[in-house]
Parts: structure tokens; sequence; C-alpha cells
């Protein structure tokens, strides 16, 4: 393990008063709250930090997930998400994401036996799925649903039992696929299809999404480990909004499913997880590998973005993009390749030899090559957050679980700036409207 906890001191001169202060730096950060001693008056508030979108504050520690953008590393609890991809599977990873180490033979057949013995829901989630419209977007519902399972296990709330944490943190990671699979059907005007217990996690999602009048749906076992990999390489990312949402909510001590609701609708927004539904409308409006350089210009002009290309942490090629480009030819195997793969990879090659992307050092992201493959799948677009959503809950979980046993944190109640009016004189509705 690397050793972070270097102690070292920073002095702060306030030019206001002349004064000197030592704030301790500690593992490259200094603590906001050591700030608030440097002020004017014993009448003003001390200095506070401002950072809309919190980009240079920490806002926890977390042992969880690695990431270095600068060389494009991502390792869940210190293990290469290359290695986890390819030797690993999702509930394995959940399994290390939520209790911080690999599981022995035992301890894994007990976590796999447990998930797969929750995945059924109560028939009055059936019923309250059934009360949306017909166009009801699923991750709307899948929000709304994971909210509502608060409701029907109102023990949740006892966050301090450990014994109760694992229950709720077994369930969800269980129905989550449930709760899509059925969010999907809805919209298909479809029969809800039940779990399948004799099938892996992710076999059975596949099952309940398109399963019909067989007996059993036997998915194509390289499409199931192709969809396997990709939770995996969703499962975790460290302080991103949704999880930041789940960290915030989940501070008030609110049961766990309301605080996965909330990670849900931040992932919900298309600045979070809707970038490869626009990666696919971005691709079918070039139409063909003849049309790439017209589009680079434009992009280069600023005229418009190359959707699937930067991202705010990674400077590298995003290794999850890396994973997913490879996975793209086993899923294309079974399924006939899309034809939009072709202008993708041109495109990429395009632009990765360009000094506009150098400079900026713009690479592909997680979100370049996904949606082609969930096209592959037959998901329409709206799924694919769902997907999302169901492979980021361990992390989600994870992360809760780190809060809640993290005496450092307290409930998260920013700072602002107020720039309103002060004290003014209510006049009543009854003079200001005479
Ligand atoms: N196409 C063209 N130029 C770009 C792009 C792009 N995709 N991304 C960034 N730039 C340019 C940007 O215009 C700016 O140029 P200049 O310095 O001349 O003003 C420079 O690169 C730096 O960009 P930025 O906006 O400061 O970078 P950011 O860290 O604020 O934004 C981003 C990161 C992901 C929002 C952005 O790269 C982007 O909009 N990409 C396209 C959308 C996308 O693919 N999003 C998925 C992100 S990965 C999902 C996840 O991990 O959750």
């Amino acid at each position: 393990m690397t050793d972070t906890g270097d102690t070292n001191t920073l002095t702060v001169r306030d030019n206001r008063t002349g004064k000197e202060y030592e704030i301790p730096i500690t593992d490259g950060t200094i603590k906001a709250g050591d700030l608030s001693q440097i002020r004017t008056d014993d009448e003003t508030p001390g200095l506070a930090t401002y950072d809309p979108g919190f980009v240079n504050t920490a806002s926890c520690k977390s042992s969880v997930t690695f990431i270095d953008g600068e060389k494009g590393i991502l390792e869940y609890r210190g293990y290469p998400i290359e290695q986890l991809a390819e030797k690993s599977n999702f509930l394995e990873v959940a399994y290390l994401l939520i209790h911080g180490e690999l599981p022995s033979k035992p301890q894994y057949d007990t976590w796999v036996h447990e998930i797969t013995h929750h995945t059924f829901l109560h028939e009055n989630v059936k019923t309250f799925m059934q009360g949306f419209r017909y166009d009801a977007h699923p991750m709307g519902m899948l929000m709304a649903s994971v909210g509502a399972l608060s409701t029907f296990y109102p023990e949740s709330g006892n966050i301090s039992d450990p014994d109760n944490r694992h229950m709720q943190m077994v369930r969800m990671i269980a129905k989550m696929p449930t709760l899509g699979a059925w969010a999907f059907r809805h919209a298909q005007g479809k029969p809800y299809v039940y779990p399948d217990n004799e099938l892996s996690y992710t076999a059975n999602f596949l099952s309940m999404l398109f399963k019909m009048s067989e007996h059993r749906f036997d998915a194509d076992e390289r499409l199931v480990k192709a969809l396997d990999v990709l939770f995996i390489l969703h499962a975790d990312h460290e302080q991103n909004c949704s999880t930041n949402a789940v960290r915030s909510v989940g501070s008030s001590q609110v049961d766990p499913y309301s605080a996965v609701a909330a990670g849900v609708g931040a992932l919900y927004g298309p600045l979070h997880g809707g970038a490869n539904e626009a990666v696919l409308r971005m691709l079918r409006r070039i139409g063909s590998k003849e049309n790439i350089p017209d589009f680079i210009k434009g992009v280069k002009d600023g005229n418009e973005k190359l959707m699937g290309f930067g991202h705010r942490v990674y400077k590298n090629y995003d290794p999850r993009a890396k994973i997913i480009k490879k996975a793209c030819d086993d899923v294309f195997e079974v399924t006939g390749v899309n034809p939009l793969l072709e202008i993708a990879r041109e495109l990429e090659k395009i632009a990765l030899e360009d000094e506009y992307f150098i400079k900026r050092k713009l690479y592909p992201n997680v979100d370049f090559y996904s949606g082609l493959i969930y096209e592959a799948f037959q998901f329409p677009p709206e799924m694919f957050t769902v997907l999302f959503a169901i492979g980021r809950t361990p992390g989600w979980l994870a992360q809760w679980l780190e809060l809640v046993q993290d005496k450092e944190q307290k409930i998260a109640r920013p700072k602002q700036i107020y720039t309103g009016e002060r004290t003014l004189d209510f006049v009543p509705a009854a003079e200001r409207w005479s």
C-alpha cells in the first residue's frame, strides 16, 4: 500500500490583517475547517473555500476505488480493472467492493446463494410498477421502485446494525436486475418475467428481459460474459456525481434504498449516464467513413463535441474503453456487426492522430463503444442508463457502507456565499397590490 500519510504544513499570510497561520497538510490536502480560524475580527465569519462541483475538494477518505487519470489506471480495492474484467465475474467484484477483499470459496458460495435467493420482488412492487404510464422512462421507474423498497423493508432504517445492513445490500444487488427488467418489459407491454434462480446473475437478467413462452431462456454464453464484463466496468468510479448523491443523502442516516434512489436520480441526468446514446446519434449522423474529416473539422471549429471522447479525470485512454472495444468483437460475433462500428473505429483512429485531440488529451471514454454493444443486445437507448445503474449498485453500496462506518463523516451540509437581499420589510399582499 502506498504511504500517503505525509504530514507537512502550509503557511498562509492573510494580507487583510498581516497575520500568518500554519495549517497542517495531510495526504496532499488541508482541512477546510482549518481555514475558519482565518478571520479579520471576531464578528466576521472565518475564511471558507468556494468550489462549485467539488472540482478540488475531497469529500471523504475512501479505500474502495483508485483512479490515476493521467496514466489511465482504474483499480477496485487495489485490483486493476483489466484483471477483474478478464478473470473475475460481477458478483465476485461486488463482494470485493463491499467487503474490501476477495471471497474465500465458502464466502463466495454463500454470497452467490444469498443474492440469487433475493431476486424476487413483493407482488405489490409489481402492481406499483404496473401503475406507471405505458411510455414511462425505465430510469424513472427504477428510481421510484428502488426508493419504494424502503417501505417494504422498514427495518432498513436501522443502519447501525451490521447484519441488517448486509441484508439490505444483498437485497438491493439481487433486486435491481428484476426492477430494471420489469421497467423494460413495461415499456414493451409484455408480461413481467419472474427470476429464474437456476441461472447466473447476468443470465437471469437477460432471461427476465427477453424470455417469452419458452421454458427457459438460454442466452448465448458470449453475450452473458460480455454483459457481465460491462457490469464490472461500471461497478464503481470513486466520487462521481451519483456516488456523491448516495453519500450526501446517506449522510442523513436514511435507509440505503432511499440513498441509492438518489444515486439513480443523479445517473439519470444526461451529463452523467447519457453520453453513450449521444455517441450513437453522432455516428448515425456521420453516416459513412468518407464524412469523418468534415465532422472532425466541425468539432475543431467548435461547432460540436466528439461525443464519447474526453473525461474530467482521465487524460489518457479510459481503461474501461479499451476493454469494451475488445468486447465488441465477442458480441458482434453473435449478433452480427453493427455497421456503426466501422465508423467508430475510423473516427477514433483519425482523432487520436489529430493535433487538436492530442493537445487536449482527449481519448475515448467508457461511453464511446458501450452504446454500440448495448444496441447489439437490442436494448433501446432509454435502457442504457438502467444497465449502468445495475452495474453501479455494488459501488454505491460499498461507498454507502464506508460512509456509515466512517467516524469522521457528518451530515453533508455545504456552505454558501449568500448573494441575496437582507432585512427587507415585508409588505402584506393587500397593501402591495392596492
Ligand atoms: N470533443 C471536442 N472537444 C472537447 C471534448 C470533446 N468530446 N471534450 C473536451 N473538449 C475540449 C474542450 O472544448 C476544451 O477545449 P478548449 O481548451 O479549447 O476550450 C478542452 O477540450 C478541455 O475540455 P473541458 O470541457 O474543460 O473538460 P471537462 O473535464 O470539463 O469535460 C467532459 C469533460 C467529459 C464533460 C467532456 O470531455 C465532454 O463533454 N465529452 C463529451 C461527452 C462525453 O463523452 N461524456 C462522457 C464522459 S465519461 C462517463 C462517466 O465516466 O461517467
